[in-house]
């Protein structure tokens, strides 16, 4: 169970349905919502494609860097959807780890989120061979996620409102 003083933060592949699911149990515990992307995007005045395109991805992960760890550091308990790269950085995974807050890890089949990811224009990285690409991906972080993740929710074939019941659990 989360306490009412920590945080909680979401990790997991892109399309997994971070955003979604942070919104509606933010809602439930009544706490602000911080979507690393959003954060950016709105900070910046820029789309990520633009952060991407302009000025490369290392500048993108400074950035999704900087905005974590304001985020973990709000004074108030908040739900943070973290995009699907944070567990990149080490020194991400150790401000998860040291910052107290629940990780929960929500996990899909990557073959489930090909579908899902062709909608979402934030996601340059995927615009050649979405499949491949997020196989690839999967198998690189899948070992990250576990190591900073609290609990894992596995999301195929679950609605939205059970993956939320699940998270709150
Ligand atoms: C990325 C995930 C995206 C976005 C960017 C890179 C990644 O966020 O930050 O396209 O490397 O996994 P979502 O996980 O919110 O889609």
């Amino acid at each position: 169970m989360i306490r009412p003083d920590q945080h909680l933060v979401l990790v997991g592949m892109m399309g997994v349905g971070k955003t979604t699911v942070a919104r509606v149990v933010g809602e439930r515990l009544d706490r602000p919502v911080l979507d690393t992307d959003l954060v950016i995007e709105a900070r910046t005045g820029r789309t990520l494609r633009e952060i991407f395109a302009d000025d490369g991805e290392s500048a993108f992960r400074a950035l999704e860097a900087e905005v974590l760890r304001e985020a973990l550091a709000s004074p108030e308990p908040v739900v943070i959807a973290a995009a699907g790269g944070v567990v990149l950085g080490e020194r991400n995974r150790v401000a998860l780890r040291d910052s107290g807050a629940r990780v929960v890890w929500l996990c899909a089949d990557p073959a489930t989120l090909v579908e899902r990811v062709k909608s979402g224009g934030h996601r340059p990285l995927v615009d050649e061979d979405p499949a491949g690409t997020l196989q690839r991906m999967f198998e690189q972080r899948e070992p990250l996620y576990r190591d900073v993740a609290d609990a894992i929710v596995l999301v195929d074939h679950r609605s939205v409102s059970e993956v939320v019941e699940a998270v709150l659990r």
